[in-house]
């Protein structure tokens, strides 16, 4: 289940009713949809790093909720994101991502494995960040100002669905980040 953090204050919201309040602003939506529990899904889901074919298999056995956003929002493509200790690209990719941006297309990720932290500027300017593990899906509007980050742990796996490719490149708005206090 999700958390939130507000910039400045340690106290962790764990409240599904106050965090959805909170992304509603943004129109940022967050649903819980259980991650299949295959014996062969879990032992995907378990290795730090999956090869092309395994990442292959593993979106084969998520295809369920693939076939159902095709329908129903039309997204035309899907990926994985595998991350974890020790990957050649992490300290690039939160150099990246880990900047205050924005993006043309909307960004739709569902959390397999692990977990990660969205960071958005809400509407009076403060900042949260939102942590989102396993099972968790969200959705984040075009053009809503956000960043990504991993936590200390460094490993995720999630989705991303696509309506459109050239939509995802992070456009940077330049507002600096906040402070967040993490016990
Ligand atoms: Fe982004």
């Amino acid at each position: 289940m999700a958390t939130l953090r507000r910039a400045g204050d340690p106290a962790l919201v764990t409240d599904p009713a106050v965090i959805a309040e909170v992304l509603a602003t943004l129109e940022v939506t967050l649903e819980t949809l259980p991650v299949p529990t295959h014996e062969q899904t879990l032992s995907l889901l378990a290795a730090p790093e999956l090869d092309t074919a395994d990442q292959a298999r593993l979106l084969e056995a998520l295809d369920g909720v693939f076939q159902r956003l095709q329908a129903e929002k039309g997204y035309q493509e899907r990926d994985l994101v595998v991350l974890y200790p020790g990957h050649p690209q992490l300290e690039a990719l939160n150099t990246r991502f880990h900047r205050i941006h924005t993006h043309d297309d909307e960004e739709v990720r569902y959390v397999v494995d692990g977990e990660g932290i969205f960071g958005f500027v809400l509407p009076d300017g403060s900042q949260v960040e939102l942590t989102v593990l396993a099972g968790d899906y969200i959705h984040v509007p075009a053009h809503v100002e956000h960043w990504f980050r991993l936590n200390q742990r460094q490993r995720i796996k999630a989705v991303r669905y696509f309506s459109a490719r050239g939509g995802w490149t992070p456009l940077y708005t330049d507002r600096p980040l906040q402070d967040f206090v993490c016990p």
